[in-house]
């Protein structure tokens, strides 16, 4: 199979930073960074796999570190206490604080849920196990027949037409419907969970630096959108809690949360919620638009999964290793001196968990940059991060990327790029594909010969 690294770069030329070539050059936070961000690893990996970024750590006058190592990351999302994350801490200080989190300015509902449904790691495991778990986690697998309908009906939409913008018309919608369908949102307002998904995920991934800080006016209006979304979905808890359906808003209503010997709250519920639309989205849209690429760039690839089903399961794995859609995160903090790899990170500091680069950390994998369906323990990449903090949605993602390579196996013979694409990703630190433009012939339609 070929190297991802031999395939032609069209993103760079329209890159507004040069291609990296020596440390000094390495900026994975900058305007254009994204297009370079693979070449950027490479160079860590072999000179920097503990980056300093100077006056950026947590505690004032400490730095903040990019760790790139597999070993390094694995070993910190292990390890909640030596590690805590940002947000642990401001779930703590509410906690000790006298003034109602659900009423305490600037602290969102989501983090405010935290201090009463999940403050310590205990409680953090029942809230996975008994909360979401059933419907994302674990328990995600009661959505296939959902999530198999959902691809279909995406798929009728452009399958005669012989093109197909693949983000807005495949990517973005399904993890959009199937969520809707997963919490039990009204289908007409699905504009409305892409307006509040774009407000809650905004202060992740778009901001500047590698903490991805927002102007101020850009957090004013955050919040605004953040209020409504409060709004809309207390209407929606209201309602259902009147009326249950088979969806996790009604469950959520109903279910006794073992720790508290309770029903939830419903600013707990909307807390949930908020955690749903933030994860659920943006992120297997990624995924799945960095996967079409690279089954267009390993025509091998699509050719086995036609031939073999059994194999989308591994590519989707191999894909997320490749094209982790959320690239790093600073999620971490030292609660004490540490080292990684010879560098002292005194306490206090920051780290920058970069999925992306561990998951072709050459120490880790063989032939780490190239797409291979036979790798032993595959799912080892550290796309959804590890241990306890594990993405919760993991299994969802799963499910839906698997389902939506058999629907389009079945549906499509071949997808080629066509010649309007820009190719451009999204600022920030997710590998966001913002749009791609496609021709399809469908299976069964004769060859033209240029699809
Ligand atoms: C390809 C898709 C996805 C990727 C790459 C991804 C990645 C991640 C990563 C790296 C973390 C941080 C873990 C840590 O700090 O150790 C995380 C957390 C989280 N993810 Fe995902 N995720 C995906 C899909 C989803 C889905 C489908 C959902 C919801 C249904 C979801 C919900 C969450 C939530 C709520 C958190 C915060 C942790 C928590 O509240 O328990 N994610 N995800």
């Amino acid at each position: 199979m070929k190297e991802i690294t031999d395939k032609p770069k069209p993103k760079h030329a329209l890159s507004s930073m040069q291609c990296p070539a020596h440390l000094s050059d390495v900026d994975l936070f900058g305007t254009g960074a994204c297009e370079h961000w693979y070449e950027a690893y490479d160079i860590l990996h072999r000179e920097a796999p503990v980056h300093k970024i100077p006056g950026e750590g947590f505690a004032p006058g400490t730095d903040a570190f990019i760790l790139t190592k597999h070993e390094d990351i694995a070993a910190v999302v292990r390890d909640q206490e030596r590690f805590p994350l940002p947000g642990s801490l401001m779930v703590q200080q509410l906690c000790a604080a006298e003034a109602d989190p659900f009423e305490t300015p600037n602290v969102n509902i989501m983090m405010a849920a935290m201090t009463t449904l999940r403050p310590n790691p205990q409680m953090w495991r029942s809230h996975r196990q008994e909360l979401t778990d059933p419907w994302v986690g674990p328990g995600a697998g009661r959505n296939e027949a959902m999530v198999n309908r959902v691809a279909q009906e995406l798929i009728d939409r452009w399958i005669e037409r012989g093109t197909v913008e693949f983000v807005s018309e495949f990517a973005q919608p399904l993890p959009q419907m199937v969520m809707a369908n997963v919490l039990g949102w009204p289908m007409e307002d699905l504009k409305l969970l892409k307006y509040y998904g774009d407000g809650t995920v905004k202060p992740f991934v778009y901001g500047s630096g590698h903490r991805n800080i927002l102007p101020q006016e850009e957090i004013d209006s955050q919040f605004e959108v953040l209020a409504e979304f409060k709004a809309y979905t207390q209407e929606l808890i209201t309602r259902k809690r009147a009326r249950p359906a088979e969806d996790m808003i009604s469950f959520l209503t109903q279910v006794e949360y073992s720790p508290l010997a309770r029903r939830l709250a419903d600013d707990e519920i909307n807390g949930v919620v908020y955690a749903m639309v933030i994860g659920g989205l943006e992120t297997t849209q990624y995924a799945l638009a960095e996967q079409v690429q690279l089954l267009i760039e390993h025509p091998d690839v699509w050719r086995q999964l036609k031939a073999e089903r059994g194999l989308v399961r591994a590519f989707t794995e191999e894909a997320m290793r490749l094209r982790a859609p959320t690239q790093g995160l600073s999620t971490r903090i030292t609660s004490q001196d540490e080292v990684f790899q010879g560098v002292r990170v005194p306490k206090g500091s920051f780290l920058h968990l970069r999925w992306a680069a561990a998951n072709i950390d050459p120490q880790e994998w063989d032939e780490p940059q190239t797409l291979r369906l036979d790798r032993k323990a595959g799912t080892r990449h550290l796309t959804f991060s590890q241990g306890a903090r594990v993405c919760p949605g993991a299994s969802l993602s799963r499910l839906e990327q698997v389902v939506a390579w058999n629907r389009l196996l079945d549906a499509v013979e071949e997808f080629e790029y066509t010649d309007d694409n820009n190719f451009l990703h999204q600022p920030g630190i997710m590998l966001a594909t913002d749009h791609l433009n496609l021709a399809v012939r469908r299976a069964g339609a004769p060859s033209t010969g240029n699809t």
